[in-house]
């Protein structure tokens, strides 16, 4: 039996932090030889709110594929792909948004938290029906499982009833998908803020330098409350108990303990926290010079993942024309 199809994604906006890692990258190393992965590099999504900009998605588009590199993603396993080199991805939104109402897209929570982000008081169409591409970019490989952060949701369960509807209009062609959200809870960011983000500044990227590390865990905030080393402290208010939870699991308990009885600095504690994000982001930078060193390899890996996912795409997308009755000459 043939594996079943994984599919996620980034938006090309900036480098990948410890944030994206805890939030999916994890999973989907994890995951991805259990399914046929495919990692799709979301530049058409990042030009929805940077069309002004194309030059800085085109830069960041090789990064964040040594970033995936680096973090663990194997080429052989994981098709990765570029989204614009996927027509059939643009023409699938096309007819998905048939059946898509304005107001459905409106109310997404994403959708409305992002554009107030954005402070825009007018929406852009694109903007507005990027769910819609999300759900194309997620049924043209006819995914079954997406590992995705909790933020992503509201976008999996559209891409469902998009499936479903289609499935009932046409002719069941559609794969429903299931979000797959990591275990651990989405990762704070070193100034205490809910969520780590590059634009943000509170975000530790994975290409992090040692001393980049060591500072950025120096000068994250902790426990308000502990002043001096054997005050009681609160681990659940202070973001590097989320760390030691994320990344140094096998010592949480003790690490708990020793804060709230007072018994750990966070000095020490701090310490703890940058040798075990050491051992994570060590190997990490070990993988990445080996690919930045052959950028032609990386090229090569791109393009092998897009033609992969392309051979895929033209096939569903015969699929889709053969049920909606638009397949009107065998060729032009
Ligand atoms: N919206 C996702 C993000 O902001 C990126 C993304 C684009 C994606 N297409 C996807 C994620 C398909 C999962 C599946 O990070």
């Amino acid at each position: 039996m043939s594996k079943e199809r994984m599919l996620t994604g980034d938006r090309v906006t900036g480098k990948l932090h410890l944030g994206h890692y805890v939030g999916s990258l994890r999973n989907r190393i994890e995951l991805q030889h259990r399914y046929e992965s495919f990692i799709l590099l979301a530049d058409v999504q990042a030009l929805t709110t940077h069309f002004e900009n194309p030059a800085m998605i085109r830069d960041h588009l090789r990064e964040i594929a040594l970033d995936y590199l680096a973090a663990g993603i194997d080429p052989e396993a994981s098709a990765i792909f570029v989204q614009s080199m996927i027509p059939e991805i643009a023409e699938l939104t096309v007819y998905y948004s048939m059946f898509v109402t304005v107001n459905a897209l409106r109310h997404n929570p994403t959708v409305k938290a992002e554009s107030k982000d954005r402070g825009l008081d007018e929406m852009y169409y694109g903007f507005l029906g990027y769910p819609v591409s999300q759900a194309a970019d997620i049924t043209f490989c006819k995914a079954a499982v997406v590992p995705v952060g909790e933020d992503q949701l509201p976008h999996i369960e559209l891409t469902r009833k998009i499936v479903r509807r289609f499935n009932e209009l046409y002719r069941p062609v559609l794969v429903e998908p299931k979000a797959l959200v990591g275990e651990m809870p989405r990762l704070v960011g070193t100034d205490g803020n809910a969520k780590m983000s590059k634009s943000l500044g509170n975000a530790i990227a994975l290409d992090s330098a040692p001393e980049e590390v060591d500072y950025k865990i120096r000068k994250a905030v902790t426990d308000p409350a502990r002043i001096r080393k054997n005050d009681p402290g609160h681990p659940d208010v202070c973001p590097i108990y989320a760390y030691h939870r994320a990344f140094r699991p096998e010592g949480e308990a003790e690490i708990r303990e020793g804060c709230e009885k007072g018994l750990i600095g966070c000095t020490g504690c701090k310490q703890l926290a940058v040798t075990a994000l050491e051992r994570l982001l060590e190997p990490m930078r070990e993988r990445r010079a080996h690919y930045a060193a052959k950028p032609k390899r990386v090229d090569e890996i791109l393009l092998d993942g897009t033609s992969r996912a392309r051979a895929i795409a033209r096939e569903t997308m015969r699929e889709v024309r053969e049920a909606m009755g638009i397949d009107y000459f065998d060729k032009v």
